[in-house]
């Protein structure tokens, strides 16, 4: 993958900025940095707040050829990329909440919000958008029990511009995996290490209906596998999983 980085000092969203360079023809590796955005865009409608010089934003612009249903996997490998990139470089431990969440001391420093853009029935592009609390000390009043930052967690003080770097320096090798197996086999036992949920009480908020049980896991398709209190394994595909003893579900 060739990277091509474009920084902006100021911008709306990286991911629409990328999803229009996607769509103007720019390539697969073309990064979109902000250091401010001005309306940062978080999952299920929610808004990210994006001050300026204090944290990482960043928007990856793919062009993958395969079938839209395998992209929700691009998600956990940026997931498995971002932890791997910490843990290296900033000498903290950090986990991974499922799908996606980057969790320190069991509080959220990173987000990732994955849109998908078809044209005629094939994906025309994948944005992988990335926010990650770095030097952010205060947090706003709903976030504040929920959020923490790398400087927050002592992590080793680094340049956002290397962290990026590192992230994508793993994220690459990462990709290649993915795509020589068309799954994540070859990158599952990676991300569990980092996983928090392994193991825990969770508690699945279907809309059909809310339910907990123990995760065990994810399968080569990145969906959760958790098992029932009767012995029955559920795959979650979508959808919000709360962990008993982060972000207060106790
Ligand atoms: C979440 O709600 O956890 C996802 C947050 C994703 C935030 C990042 S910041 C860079 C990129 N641009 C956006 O507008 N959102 C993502």
């Amino acid at each position: 993958m060739e990277r091509k980085i474009i920084y902006l000092e100021r911008t709306g969203s990286t991911n629409e900025d990328a999803k229009r360079l996607g769509a103007e023809g720019a390539k697969e590796g073309t990064i979109v940095v902000a250091d401010c955005q001005e309306s940062g865009k978080g999952r299920r409608g929610r808004n990210w707040v994006s001050p300026p010089g204090t944290n990482l934003y960043f928007t990856l612009l793919l062009k993958p050829e395969f079938a839209p249903e395998q992209a929700s996997m691009l998600t956990l490998i940026m997931a498995l990329s971002v932890a791997q990139a910490l843990k290296q470089e900033a000498a903290v431990n950090p986990g991974i909440k499922w799908p996606n969440d980057i969790v320190l001391g069991q509080k959220k420093v990173c987000g990732m919000l994955t849109e998908l853009t078809m044209e005629a029935g094939r994906i025309q592009s994948v944005v992988i958008g990335v926010g990650i609390n770095v030097y952010q000390t205060e947090f706003p009043e709903e976030i504040r029990s929920t959020a923490t930052s790398l400087a927050l967690e002592g992590a080793e003080q680094m340049e956002r511009m290397d962290l990026l770097n590192v992230i994508m320096n793993c994220f690459e090798a990462n990709y290649q995996i993915f795509l020589e197996n068309g799954n994540l086999s070859g990158l599952k036992d990676d991300y569990e290490s980092f996983l928090v949920n392994r193991g825990k009480e969770v508690r699945v908020l279907d809309p059909a209906g809310e339910y907990t049980g123990t995760a065990l896991g994810i399968d080569d398709k990145g969906e959760l596998l958790v098992k029932l209190c009767d012995g029955r394994i559920e795959r979650v595909y979508a959808g919000e999983v709360s962990v008993r003893g982060i972000y207060g579900y106790v």
